[in-house]
């Protein structure tokens, strides 16, 4: 099929279903209008719990109160990554005397309210993980039994984010009902907590997911595996995006968001041109920016590409459509995402691994026929700023891409 009347066909029909979805009732709790932004410690940090042999990189209250301090002297609070979130293994062994939820008294001596005041002191706000079976999926107490009371600990606490996971669940009704349940949980406090699922990748193994309802319940949802700091889990995670898409994208929206998990620029595994593909596909699949690195150790590159307040405009735009891949030809793949504005963010990923850049040849024939342009200013936001000025519906662009890289657009 011609590109032209391929891309024609697929934007109707994923924009059909966003425009059918402003009828769904997303999760009324106000919150999450647009992608969460912040710094999850899983990926990065995993559950090292032994504080002795690794003093610096150990889940405890210096790592977060050290991450605190820098979110907020390094710019990432000012960029928008507001939420400083911790992940499974800050809890004891056991619940206390009152069945009440507690941190590991050894590596949070003062309490996990201590430490969320002084994380709120400083202009952030905390996120915490539980599980809705009877353990979390590193073995600790999950909340099973307990949704009410654990969500009130939370609020009492001061948490402003649930990351809520699905391990240990005994059967896919008590999973859904469990997510149910701590969702009311949740609004019954009357704190604001934003409310991350994980429902969907469990339920997936079982069921067809209804996206209409763990929109009703979830603020943003897992639909995959975990990530990895690798190309390999990237791509994977892109590519199962993308032939999900007419399922995922139609059930995104402001307050409801699909998670491809955390942010991995600035660790070890992806070149730079990798780390510009992951930033310009999250920000074009409005995905929750959840970065998972070590920012006490990371480049002037990476901090820069993370804190890219154009690029990060995309993925907060208002209007909340996900993106969704238009085109895979000749060893590209471009993606576009509508925005408020009526402009268009294209992504241009060369997936050829091999030899050096190569031209990808962008049309206006190609792109959303709801382009409120018809002579369009094109800027390049990624890899590098640089302004393509205006383009008219005769020209074709001629644009660099390196391989595994990203090239990402606004035309306007
Ligand atoms: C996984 C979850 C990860 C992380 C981990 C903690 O199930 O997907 O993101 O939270 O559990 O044990």
């Amino acid at each position: 099929m011609e590109p032209a009347v391929w891309k024609r066909l697929l934007s109707s029909v994923i924009l059909g279903f966003v425009l059918y979805r402003s009828d769904v009732t997303a999760l009324k709790n106000g919150l999450a209008l647009t992608p969460p932004m912040g710094w999850l410690h899983w990926q990065r940090f995993l559950c090292q719990t032994d504080c002795k042999n690794y003093p610096t990189s150990c889940i405890n209250d210096q790592l977060f109160m050290q991450m605190a301090d820098i979110m907020v002297s390094n710019g990432w609070l000012k960029a928008g990554y507001k939420y400083l979130c911790i992940d499974d293994c800050w809890l004891a062994p056991h619940r206390d005397k009152n069945n009440r939820l507690q941190a590991d008294p050894d590596r949070f001596p003062g309490g996990m309210k201590k430490l969320i005041d002084y994380v709120h002191d400083r202009g952030l706000l905390f996120g915490i993980y539980q599980d809705v079976g009877n353990k979390t999926c590193a073995g600790f107490p999950g909340s099973r039994d307990f949704y009410e009371l654990d969500a009130q600990t939370f609020a009492d606490w001061g948490v402003d984010l649930l990351k809520f996971d699905g391990c240990y669940y005994d059967t896919l009704e008590a999973l859904k009902e469990g997510y149910r349940r701590m969702a009311m949980a949740l609004n019954r406090t009357g704190r604001d907590i934003v409310y991350s699922c994980e429902w969907p990748l469990y339920a997936r193994q079982i069921e067809q997911v209804n996206y209409t309802e763990v929109a009703e319940y979830c603020n943003s949802w897992r639909n995959f595996g975990d990530i990895d700091d690798s190309w390999a889990s990237v791509k994977t995670i892109v590519d199962i995006t993308a032939a999900l898409q007419e399922e995922l994208v139609p059930a995104a929206g402001p307050g409801a968001w699909n998670d491809p998990d955390m942010l991995v620029i600035g660790n070890f595994g992806l070149s730079f041109d990798q780390q510009v593909t992951q930033m310009a596909l999250w920000a074009i699949m409005a995905a929750p920016l959840l970065m998972s690195n070590d920012l006490r150790e990371i480049s002037k590159e990476s901090t820069a590409l993370l804190q890219n307040q154009e690029v990060i405009a995309i993925n907060q735009d208002p209007l909340g459509t996900q993106g969704y891949r238009l085109l895979k030809v000749n060893g590209f793949d471009m993606w576009e995402k509508p925005l408020a504005s009526g402009a268009l963010a294209i992504s241009v990923t060369n997936r050829q691994e091999i030899g050096g850049p190569r031209y990808f040849l962008l049309s206006r024939a190609m792109v959303w026929d709801g382009l409120a342009c018809d002579t369009c200013y094109v800027t390049q936001l990624l890899p590098t700023r640089y302004e393509y000025g205006y383009f008219n519906a005769s020209q074709v662009l001629k644009v660099p891409v390196n391989p595994s890289g990203t090239v990402l657009l606004r035309l306007e």
